[in-house]
Formats: structure tokens, C-alpha cells, sequence
């Protein structure tokens, strides 16, 4: 299969689009390290992983907590993909912006991630190859109410995309982004509801939300060799919505 022998990471696969993607890797043959904070919701990505045949194994971690961090590097090993998606989502106007959500959306959404890469991109380095994708946000990119902290995580996570690109790929490392639209997770739906989902969908060119298997199969390819000659890229699947 396509990724026997590969090892990935993939954060916060306890839900949503990182656990759509946990399966994928799966079932193309990687062993995958599925984490978050919830060790029953990190079983529950396991057993439909290995329910399947495929290799899976749960590593608990906050990845607010730097110590909780490099336990989990620590436990992964040297991966081949590591796919850095954890986020939380505590939406505010500007003006009404609490400290502690402030400082929070930074720790999981922009540290988190960067000392994650730190730890395990120098095994990746030394091997020659690897692949890293971060998952942002169609926010990033365009200006959205309500937003501002989360839009402003994901944003300095596509610039570190391109420094990353530009520091591990010269050693063979590829490192990517996928920006995706409205998705059909419990994020969106514990923050917006289905209405407020519904609206946001409507603005996208497709009219829909995503399902998170059509964000997962972005993530999939990104993390394999079929995307091999992509680095320093950010993919939008947000039907269209920073398009037009
Ligand atoms: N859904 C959308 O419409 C949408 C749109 C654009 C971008 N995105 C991005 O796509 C990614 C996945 O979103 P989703 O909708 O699938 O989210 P989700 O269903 O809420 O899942 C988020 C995951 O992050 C984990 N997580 C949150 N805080 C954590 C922490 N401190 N430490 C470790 N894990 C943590 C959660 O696991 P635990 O609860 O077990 O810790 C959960 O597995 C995020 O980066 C999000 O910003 C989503």
C-alpha cells in the first residue's frame, strides 16, 4: 500500500477532519498516532481505524501545555507526516476579546504547532523526506466579524508554512497548507449552530458545507508523494470562497 512503513501524526484526530483524515492515512497503510485531549473520542478514531485492519494508536495531549507537548513528540518518535491540525475556535468581537481565549487561541493554534514541528522536523530532515501540513482557515484570508484572534492563528500559520518550506525542504522535507471553507464538524456546529452553519455555507460559490472526508482528501494528498512537487503551498477547499 501507498504508506506502509509511514509513520503520522495526526493532532486533534478525536473529531472532525483530522479524524476523516486519521482513517485515510489508515487505510493506505501508515501507522497512525491519533491525539487530543479526550482519550474515550481518541479510542472511538482508533477502533474505527483498526476495525479496518488498520494501525492506530492513542496518544493523549493538550497541546496548550508545552510539557504535554513534547511528551507527545516524545511518544510519536520520528514520524513521516505530521499533519497539524488541533484548533480551537473561541470567537469574539474585537472589542469584547477576553484575555485568557486570547492568549489561549495562541497556544493551541500557533505554538502549538510550531514547537510540534520543531520537535519532529529535524528526524524528517535526517531522513531526507517527510511531509507536513497545516490545516488554516478560509478566515485567513478574508475578513470575518467575530474572528479576529482564530483568523490571525491560521494566518501566521500559512506564513510559517512558507518559512518552513523555505528552511526543511531544501533537505527534502515538503510542507503545505490546507485552508478550508465551512465544514460539517462539531466545531462548527457547537459555535454557529446549523443556521448560522447554513449561512456561512451560502457564501461559498458551491452553496454547501464541506464534509470533512472533502477537506480529509485534500490533507491526504498533500501528505503523500502524489502531491510531491508541492512546498510552501496553501490549497483552498473552500468552494470557492477567497475565489470570488
Ligand atoms: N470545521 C470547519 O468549518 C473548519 C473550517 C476551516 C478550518 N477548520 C480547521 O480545521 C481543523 C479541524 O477543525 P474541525 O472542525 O475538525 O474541529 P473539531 O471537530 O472541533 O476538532 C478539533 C480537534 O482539535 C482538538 N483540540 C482542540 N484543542 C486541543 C488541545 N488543546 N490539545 C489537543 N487537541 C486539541 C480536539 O480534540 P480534543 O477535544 O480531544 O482535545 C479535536 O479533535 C482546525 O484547525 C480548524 O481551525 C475547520
Amino acid at each position: 500500500m501507498e504508506l506502509t512503513g509511514k509513520i503520522a501524526l495526526v493532532t486533534g484526530s478525536t473529531a472532525g477532519i483530522a479524524a476523516e483524515t486519521a482513517r485515510l492515512l489508515a487505510a493506505a497503510g501508515a501507522e497512525v498516532v491519533v491525539s487530543g485531549r479526550s482519550a474515550e473520542r481518541g479510542a472511538a478514531t482508533v477502533r474505527t481505524i483498526t476495525d479496518q485492519g488498520g494501525l492506530a494508536r492513542f496518544v493523549a495531549a493538550d497541546l496548550s501545555d508545552l510539557d504535554s507537548l513534547h511528551h507527545l513528540a516524545a511518544e510519536a518518535g520520528a514520524v513521516d507526516i505530521l499533519v497539524n491540525n488541533a484548533a480551537i475556535f473561541p470567537g469574539a468581537p474585537t472589542v469584547a476579546q477576553d484575555v485568557a481565549s486570547f492568549d489561549a487561541s495562541l497556544a493551541t493554534n500557533i505554538r502549538a504547532p510550531y514547537f510540534l514541528t520543531a520537535a519532529l522536523a529535524p528526524a524528517m530532515v535526517a531522513k531526507g523526506s517527510g511531509s507536513i501540513v497545516n490545516v488554516s482557515t478560509m478566515a485567513a484570508k478574508v475578513g470575518m466579524p467575530g474572528l479576529s484572534v482564530y483568523s490571525a492563528t491560521k494566518a501566521a500559520l500559512e506564513s510559517l508554512t512558507r518559512t518552513w518550506a523555505a528552511e526543511f525542504s531544501p533537505a527534502g522535507v515538503r510542507v503545505n497548507t490546507v485552508a478550508p471553507g465551512p465544514t460539517r464538524t462539531e466545531m462548527v456546529l457547537a459555535a454557529m449552530g446549523e443556521e448560522g452553519a447554513q449561512q456561512v455555507a451560502k457564501t461559498t460559490l458551491l452553496g454547501r458545507l464541506a464534509t470533512p472526508r472533502e477537506i480529509a482528501e485534500v490533507i491526504f494528498f498533500l501528505a503523500t508523494d502524489r502531491a510531491g512537487y508541492l512546498t510552501g503551498a496553501t490549497i483552498a477547499a473552500d468552494a470557492g470562497r477567497t475565489a470570488a
